[in-house]
């Protein structure tokens, strides 16, 4: 059993039970104390970008495909608590052309070459490069020469393919109890190190059961041994939208064990 998401979205909501609204793109939508826009998006079905923001998990606010108007100011919505009359545009040309620039820096500055990448399919990045449009990545290839981790016996590490979101190291932190990630570096020397006295996957305290081990939302960490499994044309995108509201659920509940 894979160790689960201990909030859900009530969880989030306070003791008051007030109720105020935000009004996404003209619709009006109540928020509870407490809540960010993004919290009180997704409770009311309405879909803004994200990739490093989970449900249950400690905000990041590093991948920034949540960009919001709020006034005609640009705001995280993960990380922008929600307040009372505030008039926000989502979807619109500019802010998903703005979404589709950052994207394909991400696509440039890591290895993301989705036909040899297990992921293909279940990749949250590849996924919202279809749901904006992209149609190349525009940059430069960085061509970024990673160390590759294949010590542990049953989880491997493609840090060429990280796109630094932090979700590894919360999910570690937060929901397995554990403290096995972290970020070392600036810049383009950005990268996740691994916390054991080797600095190797194999001697950290990480174990298959982990959500930390499955809920990377690219190539970067994955299961060993289970690769190919679920046949191109039967992944994760190719059932469903990347925004689908509580799509993550579906996928976590989805990832096979090792020994399946
Ligand atoms: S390994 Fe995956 S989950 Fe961890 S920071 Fe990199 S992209 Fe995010
Ligand atoms: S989802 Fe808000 S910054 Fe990543």
């Amino acid at each position: 059993m894979i160790r689960q998401l201990t909030l859900n979205e009530s969880d989030n909501m306070s003791a008051d039970t007030k109720q105020n609204t935000i009004t996404i793109d003209g619709q009006e939508i109540p928020f509870l104390a407490g809540q960010t826009i993004m919290d009180a998006a997704l409770a009311a079905g309405v879909y803004i970008p994200h990739l490093c923001h989970r449900q249950g998990l400690t905000p990041h606010g590093s991948c920034k495909l949540c960009v919001v108007d709020i006034a005609s100011k640009n705001a995280s919505a993960c990380t922008m608590p929600a307040v009372a009359g505030q008039q926000i545009s989502n979807n619109t040309p500019a802010l998903n052309e703005a979404r589709t620039t950052i994207t394909q820096m991400l696509f440039i500055e890591g290895n993301h070459i989705c036909p040899s990448c297990e992921k293909c399919g279940d990749c949250t990045l590849q996924a919202m490069a279809y749901h904006l449009g992209m149609l190349d990545g525009h940059f430069p290839q960085f061509f970024q020469r990673r160390e590759v981790d294949a010590s542990h016996p049953t989880v491997m590490l493609d840090r060429d393919r990280c796109i630094l979101c932090e979700l590894c190291v919360r999910a570690s932190r937060e929901v397995d109890g554990k403290n096995v990630f972290e970020i070392a570096g600036r810049g383009t020397n950005a990268r996740l190190i691994v916390n054991s006295a080797s600095g190797k996957l194999v001697d950290s305290e990480l174990e298959t059961s982990d959500l930390a081990a499955h809920i990377c939302p690219v190539g970067a960490i994955l299961i060993k041994e289970s690769g190919y499994k679920v046949p191109i044309g039967q992944r994760t995108f190719d059932l469903h939208k990347v925004s689908e509201i509580g799509l993550e659920k579906i996928v976590l509940t989805k990832v096979r064990q090792p020994d399946e």
